[in-house]
């Protein structure tokens, strides 16, 4: 039996060791914030944090996972107010939403090592999150400004 943390609260878990994490997420936890969307690690949709880092969840085995502390969107901040959620709103970022929580994610992976990251970092960063929308733009608009709400913090 292992046990894994999601979000501040401890699971154990007994099953198959290959089940994905997303799958663990969204069909046993019930936490759907977290999305599929192509399921080979490609897209960047069902990004969470791993022990603070970020991992494509849809290709994290569980048995990868013991003693180790998950967060996903649903975690980020009690209220929803994390200065990336914030700034997210401020800017109107998503469409149909469906690549944002991983957005995000990936984006608070790199807030917490870079507190005002360049433009080139944040390209370099973000560039492996396919948003089939194009809000590209206002997503790096969003970073910068979380980052100067947070400069010093
Ligand atoms: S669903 Fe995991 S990277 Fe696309
Ligand atoms: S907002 Fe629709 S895929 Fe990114």
């Amino acid at each position: 039996m292992a046990s894994l943390t999601v979000n501040g609260v401890v699971h154990a878990y007994d099953g198959d060791p290959e089940m994905p994490l997303l799958w663990y997420l969204r069909d046993v936890l019930q936490m759907t914030g977290t999305k599929f969307g192509c399921g080979q690690a490609l897209c960047g949709a069902c990004t969470v944090h791993v022990d603070g880092e970020p991992a494509r969840a849809c290709q994290t085995a569980m048995g990868t996972l013991a003693g180790k502390r998950i967060t996903t969107i649903e975690g980020l901040h009690p209220q929803g107010q994390h200065p990336l959620q914030v700034a997210w709103r401020e800017h109107g970022v998503p469409q149909c939403g469906y690549c944002q929580a991983g957005q995000i994610m990936q984006a608070a992976a790199l807030l917490k090592s870079r507190k005002r990251p360049s433009d080139e970092e944040i390209e370099a960063a973000m560039s492996g999150h396919i948003c089939r929308c194009g809000t590209y733009t206002r997503i790096k608009a969003a970073i910068k400004q979380a980052a100067a709400s947070t400069k010093g913090a």
